[in-house]
């Protein structure tokens, strides 16, 4: 039988970073690192973590992201078991407003900023940057309608941005209108595009009748130019809406952040109204998009609340982030070390190595021995690959002797210590 292979689309996170087929996957210190600083600056905007089930109802997805788009209809690893559907989540967003709904949390007062850390899961073709098993980060901002909640979104995710290091990021923005503005749109884009019907890609035809706006995202360069004369959505917006939009713009003037203004960005989830927005890296390729998001003050009434909650908040791909981190070569945390290697040649030595290094933990130090039985020389290798700071060395006669071998692979000085001053020596040096 052939040995088991991760399934494509799908990868594991390693110690060490490695090429997947291509794609560099980052070291784990890495990804903890992107962790803490979404954390950290999370923080810094009062947003509490939430953790959400992987498992959903299929139909909280269907309603909350929209029936028609490719999400729904193609990309989710949905399935039947008894009598429940049974959803991986393809985003986080409809299950964070399923729990705002569920445990109430309006009660807790205010608006409520929850960010969140963790794999979702979509069918597409994998590609570079497209996988099917991703991680995102977000923040939900539930509860407000005001402008400073879509802004303080945008800006709070430049400031992750920010603080891995990035800087090479566009900001596209758009604003999607309220409950009437988007039909009354589509109908206009239908009727402009159906007598150009024949000039259109199958996807595109095929979208005409299914989700027409998707097919304002369109790269194909001949649609792109007959999308040029298409009508505007931004013709179609009600006051109260752009009076909203433009007050978010004079919000990231305010906060120095640069967009570009898209028409045609309406995003591929059903559930926006007023304010979308994209950041995008110009490092990626195709797979361009690290984050998205925008206002969707639908969507609880989609999943069952009998209440509008305004809301809004974005997602970052964390995969595609951390490519972006490569491509701009933002510092990496540096490799972990040990503090003590012991090198043990020998029976009793090896016993011995085994309680030390338990004490020596015991006193916070990062302790690490060989577990083979193999030569001083190969311990040695071992222990420059865990790059200890120092080595200690004992052998079954220095044992009887009660000394061992310190030696400081920084300084390259090395001493002879009873073995209770191993500790008291190292946590000076460190
Ligand atoms: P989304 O645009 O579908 O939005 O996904 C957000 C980000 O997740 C994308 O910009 C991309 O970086 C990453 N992503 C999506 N699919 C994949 C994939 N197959 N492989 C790798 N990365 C991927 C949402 O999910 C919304 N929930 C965002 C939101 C939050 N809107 C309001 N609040």
């Amino acid at each position: 039988m052939n040995a088991f292979k991760s399934i494509p689309g799908t990868f594991d996170i390693l110690p060490d970073g490695y090429s997947n087929g291509g794609d560099e996957v980052a070291p784990v210190r890495m990804w903890l690192h992107l962790e803490e600083t979404v954390r950290s600056i999370m923080a810094r905007y009062g947003a509490e973590e939430i953790r959400t089930p992987i498992l959903e109802p299929t139909e909280l997805i269907a309603r909350g992201i929209g029936a028609l788009t490719d999400i729904v209809t193609k990309e989710m690893f949905a399935f039947e078991r008894g009598s429940t559907n049974y959803v991986m989540r393809p985003e986080v967003t409809a299950p964070v407003m399923r729990a705002y709904l569920q445990h109430n949390l309006e009660q807790r007062g205010g608006t409520q900023r929850l960010f969140y850390i963790g794999p979702c899961f979509r069918a597409e073709r994998p590609q570079k940057g497209r996988y099917r098993q991703f991680h995102q980060f977000g923040l939900e901002l539930i509860g407000s309608e005001d402008p400073r909640a879509d802004a303080e979104t945008i800006v709070s995710l430049r400031d992750v941005l920010e603080g891995l290091g990035l800087s090479r990021y566009t900001l596209r923005l758009n604003s999607l209108g309220d409950e009437q503005s988007r039909p009354a749109f589509k109908r206009a884009l239908v009727d402009f595009l159906t007598p150009l019907a024949d000039q259109l890609s199958e996807i595109s035809r095929n979208r005409l009748a299914s989700n027409p706006l998707r097919i304002l995202d369109t790269k194909i360069d001949t649609e792109r130019t007959l999308l040029a004369d298409a009508p505007r959505l931004s013709d179609f917006i009600d006051e109260a809406s752009r009076d909203h939009h433009a007050m978010v713009k004079s919000l990231l003037d305010a906060a120095g952040l640069a967009y570009v203004e898209d028409p045609f960005l309406v995003r591929g989830l059903d559930y926006y109204s007023r304010t979308a927005f994209e950041f995008e890296s110009p490092l990626l390729g195709a797979q361009s998009s690290i984050a998205g998001g925008g206002r969707y003050d639908l969507l609880s009434k989609e999943v069952g609340s009998k209440q509008a909650v305004p809301a809004v908040g974005f997602a970052a791909g964390m995969e595609r982030i951390l490519l972006a981190c490569a491509a701009e070569q933002v510092a990496m945390p540096a490799e972990p070390r040990v503090d003590v290697f012991i090198v043990a040649l020998g029976d009793a030595s090896a016993a011995w190595a085994f309680a030390e290094a338990g004490r020596l933990r015991g006193s916070g130090l990062k302790v690490a021995y060989d577990m083979k039985g193999r030569s001083m020389k190969a311990q040695m290798r071992e222990a420059n690959r865990q790059r200890a700071r120092f080595v200690a060395i004992v052998g079954d006669d220095e044992l009887v002797q009660g000394v061992v071998q310190l030696k400081d692979m920084d300084g390259g000085n090395q001493e002879t210590v009873s073995p209770s001053a191993i500790a008291g020596r190292i946590s000076a040096a460190i």
